[in-house]
């Protein structure tokens, strides 16, 4: 991998910017197999909760021409057996490993995070606050004060730990995107003392799916089990690209808080995009399910890319669209 696409994610050094999105790679590392993790930027765990989850019942995935809508319910074996059987694996994994994390209450979340720091492995935690897939999943991401106290809380068990937090692609209420991101940047320092420099979030993740349904015009009945799920895969992207686009301009370039772009990416154009809208990093998903090696193709592209463009390295493309012959929005 050459050095032009090494870069650096809120102190996190990554060979390159393309990561596993959390939940699309098995738990930890199952996609070995078939794609060498030695060779990628990093992975992010599947979401842990405190307890087991079995999920919801079938059908959980269904596949559409603009992507696939899933509802999987945050199945995952629970943070005690995740610590005993998936963490000791972390430090050979070969890539960074982020640990997600999922929880119905400030308590939930503490807990995951604060067994994720004492294992002193994972690069970051990134704070699953967006699941369109349980009861009361996005309710964090929806309230600027809620995920404020969140934030403070898993802060203070994260000594050793990166906190990211990753946001859903509609905020509900009246909030913008660009509000709840500020929240999560600007959260108010409870701990002056404490050893992180900043007590809000070390980067945004942008975005989780996005809430949707299809029917089976046959049957009348709803493809999914749990009747809605969650949109990932092409269809999102230009959505995605938009919101990245927005907070990186409203919030995160001043605050210097890089962004990961996550919807959409199946091939090096779309990670492309990201990056010119300001994202530092990005994540595959869908395109896992369509091509588990992909990444590999993704980084060879963005690497030609950054040539083309006669760019030192992929960093110095961030938010480097070019918007000046535009009308003003
Ligand atoms: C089958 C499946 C399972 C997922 N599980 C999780 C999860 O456990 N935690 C999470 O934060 N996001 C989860 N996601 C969302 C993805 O991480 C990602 O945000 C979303 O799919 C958009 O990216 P994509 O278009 O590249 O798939 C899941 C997505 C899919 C398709």
């Amino acid at each position: 991998m050459s050095s032009t696409l090494s870069t650096n994610l809120a102190g996190l050094a990554l060979r390159s910017p393309v990561l596993l999105a959390a939940g699309t790679a098995g738990t930890l590392d199952e996609l070995a197999d078939a794609l060498d993790l030695a060779r990628i930027g990093g992975l992010v765990t599947k979401s842990i909760t405190p307890e087991p989850r079995d999920g919801n019942q079938p059908w959980r995935v269904v596949p559409l021409e603009a992507g696939m809508l899933n509802a999987i319910g945050l199945a995952n074996p629970g943070i005690e057996a995740f610590v005993k059987d998936y963490a000791p694996r972390v430090p050979s994994v070969g890539c960074a490993v982020i640990g997600s994390i999922a929880g119905f209450s400030v308590d939930d979340y503490v807990r995951v995070a604060s067994a994720l720091d004492a294992c002193n492995c994972f690069g970051a935690v990134e704070l699953n606050v967006s699941c369109p897939n349980v009861h009361k999943g996005c309710e964090f991401a929806a309230d600027p004060e809620l995920l404020q106290e969140l934030l403070r809380e898993v802060r203070a068990v994260l000594p050793r730990t990166r906190l990211f937090v990753k946001l859903s692609p509609i905020p509900t209420g009246k909030v913008t995107m660009s509000d709840i991101a500020r929240a999560a940047i600007d959260v108010p320092r409870s701990n002056p003392t404490g050893p992180n420099s900043r007590p809000g979030a070390d980067a945004l993740c942008i975005a989780n799916t996005t809430p949707a349904m299809a029917i089976d015009v046959v049957t009348r009945r709803p493809k999914l089990g749990r009747i809605t799920g969650g949109l990932s895969g092409p269809a999102v992207h230009p959505m995605a690209v938009k919101l990245v686009f927005d907070v990186h301009r409203a919030v995160a370039k001043a605050t210097s808080t890089p962004i990961i772009g996550i919807g959409g990416v199946l091939r090096w154009e779309h990670a492309a995009e990201f990056i010119l809208a300001g994202a530092t990093a990005v994540q595959v998903g869908t395109g896992l399910f369509v091509d588990p090696r992909c990444p590999l193709k993704i980084q060879r592209g963005l690497e030609k890319w950054v040539a083309s463009q006669r760019a030192s390295s992929i960093a110095s493309l961030i938010g480097a669209v070019d918007t000046s012959d535009n009308q003003p929005r």
